[in-house]
């Protein structure tokens, strides 16, 4: 029988997500006994750094895992406050670091904060797709603007000034960027921030790749907004996350850092949202600022530096277009316009026929989405070249059927 209560609109709107669809697509596959490579799970293939683990063993064994202020526990503020020191040479005081439930929750605290309903909020197109969910949830507009291979996939200083309107509150940028691990140059990010600034709003950046930084435009070393837009606007919120470059997605453990005055705030969203962060994650994850956990984490980061460096080239040379080479992170976002008009039926094709999971661009927004297709690099690297030569195979043979599509 229907339920005759209806749910509500905001959730309605709520699209999911397609690589969930194609990971259970590619279960299946497994299931019965066919080979996949896996290129579209978004999270690090290596295991939480043995450090880390043993921290949180210890803090089991020791006990006490009560709720922890909403904040999170003052040891751990003040080493993510001395990390931003050591690593990207800013100070910032431990009573701005608001840790959350993983940067998802940061991002909501900092929504709930900031928006009214029918507020609007400027998101790149493609983007991570939760963002847009995040401010419908909250009653809010996201607005997503399309960002285009010659701005490097992310939002400018023009393109955010062209789309303030009256109702703006917000602009969001993630850098470097899911889906395409593409990095705002310092120069832009401080131009932008000193639009947003004019114009009365707030910069939201989102910095849960920067740990993974390979290169960055403009500048010699990875910068974090923090340091970077320092003196141009004072309502910046800088969110990050334990996921990533820490390798600790299930752990759900982020952060933000905050004008201070909002700090207040934030609290009592999150202690009336989720009471408080993971007591064990936070205790474990005080093993993460440790110098060998460090040492662990950097070589990690250098494996995907060099399975981007492999990766890049070869899906060039089968004939993806790849604009901007990424800069972190670790996905590849790539033009697959060659082999068809869409690219939500090529990834059904690669899956079904090469064994190769991927995932389509309308998870990431409209902007020419059925032209894109996105690449993540968390397999090994001799994974990586087995998935390369699949589609190589597979794109040949498809070419003797059908030729190449000529490119725009
Ligand atoms: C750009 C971006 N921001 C935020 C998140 C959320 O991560 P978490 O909640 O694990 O910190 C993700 C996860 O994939 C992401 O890609």
């Amino acid at each position: 029988m229907e339920s005759r209560f209806d749910i509500a609109a905001r959730v309605q709107e709520i699209a999911p997500f397609h690589v969930m669809e194609v990971q259970t697509a590619a279960r299946a596959l497994e299931a019965a006994g066919r080979s996949v490579i896996h290129m579209e799970i978004g999270e690090p293939d290596f295991p939480t750094p043995p450090q880390v683990i043993e921290a949180g063993q210890r803090a089991l064994a020791h006990g006490g895992i009560y709720y922890t202020s909403a904040i999170g526990i003052p040891e751990l503020r003040v080493a993510i406050a001395q990390h931003y020191l050591d690593r990207y040479h800013v100070a910032i005081g431990a009573e701005r670091v608001v840790v959350t439930a993983g940067s998802s929750a940061g991002l909501l605290l900092i929504m709930a904060l900031a928006l009214d309903r029918d507020d609007e909020i400027l998101l790149a197109d493609p983007g991570y797709p939760c963002n847009r969910h995040f401010v419908r949830v909250l009653e809010g507009r996201p607005v997503a603007v399309p960002v285009r291979p010659e701005t490097h996939y992310q939002l400018t200083a023009e393109l955010v000034d062209a789309h303030w309107t009256a109702r703006t509150r917000a602009v969001l940028i993630a850098s470097p960027s899911n889906p395409t691990g593409t990095t705002v140059a310092p120069d832009e990010m401080r131009r932008i921030a000193g639009v947003v600034a004019r114009r009365g709003g707030r910069l939201i950046v989102d910095e849960i790749y920067l740990g993974l930084s390979y290169e960055t435009p403009g500048a010699a070393r990875p910068a974090s907004a923090l340091e970077t837009v320092a003196g141009e606007i004072d309502e910046l919120f800088v969110v990050s996350s334990f996921s990533k470059y820490f390798n600790m997605t299930g752990w759900r453990l982020g952060w933000i850092v905050a004008p201070e005055r909002h700090v207040r705030d934030l609290e009592k969203l999150a202690q009336n949202l989720y009471i408080s962060p993971a007591t064990l994650s936070q205790r474990a994850a005080l093993a993460c600022f440790d110098p060998d956990t460090l040492r662990l984490l950097e070589s990690r980061r250098a494996a995907f530096r060099a399975r981007r460096d492999f990766l890049v080239p070869a899906l060039r040379s089968l004939g993806f277009k790849i604009p901007v080479t990424p800069t972190g992170g670790f996905f590849v976002y790539a033009d697959c316009s060659a082999f068809g008009e869409d690219s939500e039926m090529f990834c059904r094709d690669i899956l079904t026929s090469a064994g190769v999971a991927i995932t389509p661009g309308i998870d990431f927004g409209c902007h020419r989405a059925d032209k894109h297709v996105r690449f993540a690099y968390t397999i090994e690297e001799a994974k990586l070249e087995d998935g390369v030569e699949r589609l190589r195979t597979h794109l040949a043979r498809e070419a003797r059927v059908r030729p190449v599509l000529p490119t725009a």
